[in-house]
């Protein structure tokens, strides 16, 4: 079998260009500020594809680069500022920050209204009762590429390898609320390879290259990359052995092209849907 490919490049721009057309119908123009903290390589180019992607769907976009050594207090004073302000919808502090600040207070300062990475600890506990307001990026990207190749959930054996709470947890629960049979696979999984041969479909979340080969595959077995790495070569590529499981697979994700747009344009969606929910208070 040669898998058929789950096109997330196409499938995102698709999906802004239907979210570009509802952001112009509202009364107020959506608005989402963007926090960077230090100088990553990595989180700059994410940062400037998120300002890029607000410009492409008519969301206003308040970028801010603070230098490496902005103390946890500034950082907090931002965030309530932009808590308070009408014409800010959503707010993201890239990751990771700088060593000497705190993740945890900084993600539970951000109001769960204005969460657009769902992951302060209330949207995290309505993910979890299943029925969330804002759904984190890359498992929801993940689950709308399944949809819109209809692929459904529903009584599969699912096996989730990573368990962050970016993408391997919530992950997990999104294909639960479908109602997968979920495995969620993590560093200290003695049998990852029988695992993996139990799923039809398998998402890797963890960042190694190479991590999922062919022989730990399931004929049919629908496989997402989501993870995003640079290969000896500086060539960017996934946890999957590509060539090789898309001769088993029945559906596979590119890297680069497949789950990482995705991750872009739910972004875009969470934004937009925040601006509805203060649209309709
Ligand atoms: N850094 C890597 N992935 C993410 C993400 O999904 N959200 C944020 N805020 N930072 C990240």
């Amino acid at each position: 079998m040669s898998a058929q490919i789950l096109d997330g490049k196409a499938l995102a721009a698709k999906m802004k260009e239907n979210i570009r057309l509802e952001a112009a119908a509202l009364r107020r123009q959506p608005g989402l500020a963007v926090i960077l903290v230090g100088d990553n390589g990595a989180s700059q180019v994410y940062v400037r594809n998120k300002v890029k992607d607000c410009s492409d769907c008519g969301i206003a976009c308040f970028d801010y680069y603070l230098s490496a050594d902005t103390t946890q207090e500034q950082l907090l004073t931002l965030i309530d500022e932009l808590n308070g302000r009408e014409d800010v919808d959503g707010i993201l502090v890239q990751l990771p920050l700088p060593a000497h600040l705190e993740e945890r207070p900084v993600l539970e300062a951000i109001s769960p209204m204005k969460d657009m990475d769902a992951f302060h600890p209330e949207n995290m506990g309505r993910i979890l009762r299943g029925d969330a307001r804002f759904k984190p990026c890359t498992p929801a990207g993940v689950m709308e590429l399944l949809h819109e190749a209809g692929i459904d959930p529903a009584g599969k054996h699912c096996v989730v390898v990573g368990r962050s709470n970016i993408v391997g947890k919530p992950m997990a629960l999104l294909l639960l609320q479908e109602n997968g049979t979920v495995t969620v696979c993590h560093s200290r999984t003695p049998d990852l390879k029988e695992q993996c041969l139990r799923a039809d479909i398998l998402v890797s979340a963890v960042g190694r290259e190479n991590l999922i080969t062919a022989d730990m595959v399931k004929d049919g077995a629908v496989v997402i990359d989501v993870a995003m790495n640079r290969n000896a070569a500086g060539k960017l590529c996934g946890d999957v052995d590509y060539a090789a499981v898309a001769e088993k697979a029945s559906y596979i994700t590119p890297v680069p092209g497949g789950v990482g747009p995705m991750t872009r344009a739910m972004l875009m969606a969470n934004t937009l849907t925040a601006a509805k929910l203060r649209e309709n208070r």
